[in-house]
């Protein structure tokens, strides 16, 4: 206790709690839109619009009902929205050249949202595993997933990606030196203010199932990722790719999963003071409506709390499947 806090009873924390409007007054900590981002899944077709049965409430949208979401999006005040493309298993290669085809469905997606709301951010992944024969994040030979060959592939991915309009590229890859060969393609093709959010400290997580679902990917994957993604155990080497990648040119940085590794958060935004996000992913997601669709919690408040305690734990933003839901409710 420090030295200017009284004992009992002069101090009763119960003063401040005593009211709504005394709480608001002491609140430490705001959750607003501003601090959204959407992640979105787009798939081929047209009008469609498909529920994802592992993530209640969740849809996949073809590139014109993608435009509807970017618009909603914006008209809440979400900042920006983070696409993820269900590509066809037919177009799944070994090499995953789809990957920077200017005309993949990710790319279509994002010219024509900056086409109808170019104020829209829009942000990418960048990784293999959608457009991979394997299911990996990066390219496999001989049952390896190579490192150098993968970076190169992934620069051509973030050029397209930059070309087709990206406000904000996010390597999720998880390969080493991806963020400086990234950044000095951008640099040389002139993209200078194209900007980059790292998935720095992504850990091997089981809490991506269900997004492995909504991709498409989980039939494809072959093994696990514990050769490139951060062992959850470990805080140090965590820390460590987050300096690096920071120092490779990194604009932002995310921690992922989320609520489970709200330490890692706290620790990257006092130790770096970069913008720094976390990824309330599928798993988190899942886990929520799980509960509250069979009643045992009420989903509403706790996805608000959940989001408010990534803002305490120093998160300058959430990429949260539940943002238009909270965008609705926080406008009221
Ligand atoms: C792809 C990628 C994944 C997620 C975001 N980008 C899955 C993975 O690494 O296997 C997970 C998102 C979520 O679970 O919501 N590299």
């Amino acid at each position: 206790m420090s030295a200017n806090q009284a004992p009992f009873p002069a101090a009763r924390f119960r003063r401040t709690r005593a009211s709504a409007s005394l709480r608001n007054l002491v609140r430490e900590t705001e959750i607003s839109v501003n601090d959204l981002i959407w992640p979105i899944f787009v798939r081929d077709g047209e009008g469609v619009e498909e529920p994802v049965a592992s993530m209640p409430g969740v849809i996949r949208r073809s590139v014109d009902k993608i435009v509807e979401a970017a618009r909603e999006a914006h008209s809440l005040g979400i900042p920006a929205i983070c696409l993820f493309p269900y590509t066809d298993p037919s177009l799944k290669t070994e090499l995953c050249e789809e990957a920077w085809n200017p005309d993949n469905l990710s790319n279509r997606a994002i010219r024509a949202i900056k086409d109808a709301v170019p104020e829209l951010a829009v942000m990418t992944d960048i990784a293999l595993d959608p457009y991979n024969a394997n299911g990996h994040d990066g390219i496999v030979r001989d049952g390896v997933i190579v490192n150098d060959e993968t970076v190169e592939a992934l620069v051509k991915m973030a050029l397209a990606q930059a070309e087709a309009g990206a406000d904000i590229l996010g390597p999720s890859d998880m390969m080493d030196g991806r963020i400086g060969a990234m950044r000095s393609a951008l640099e040389a093709e002139g993209h200078v203010n194209v900007t980059i959010m790292s998935y720095a400290a992504k850990f091997a997580s089981a809490y991506y199932g269900p997004f492995r679902d909504a991709v498409g990917a989980s039939g494809a994957l072959k093994g696990d990722k514990k050769t490139y993604q951060i062992d959850p155990a470990n805080r140090a080497e965590a820390l460590r790719c987050v300096e690096r990648d920071l120092t490779e040119g990194a604009d932002m940085v995310m921690v992922k999963p989320g609520q489970p590794y709200l330490d890692m958060v706290r620790e990257v935004k006092d130790r770096f003071g970069a913008p720094t996000y976390a990824y309330q992913v599928s798993g988190e997601y899942a886990m929520i409506e799980a509960a509250a669709q069979n009643g045992w919690i009420d989903g509403e408040k706790v996805m608000l709390e959940s989001l408010m305690c990534f803002r305490r734990a120093g998160c300058d933003g959430v990429l949260t499947y539940f943002a238009p839901r909270v965008a609705k409710l926080l406008n009221g």
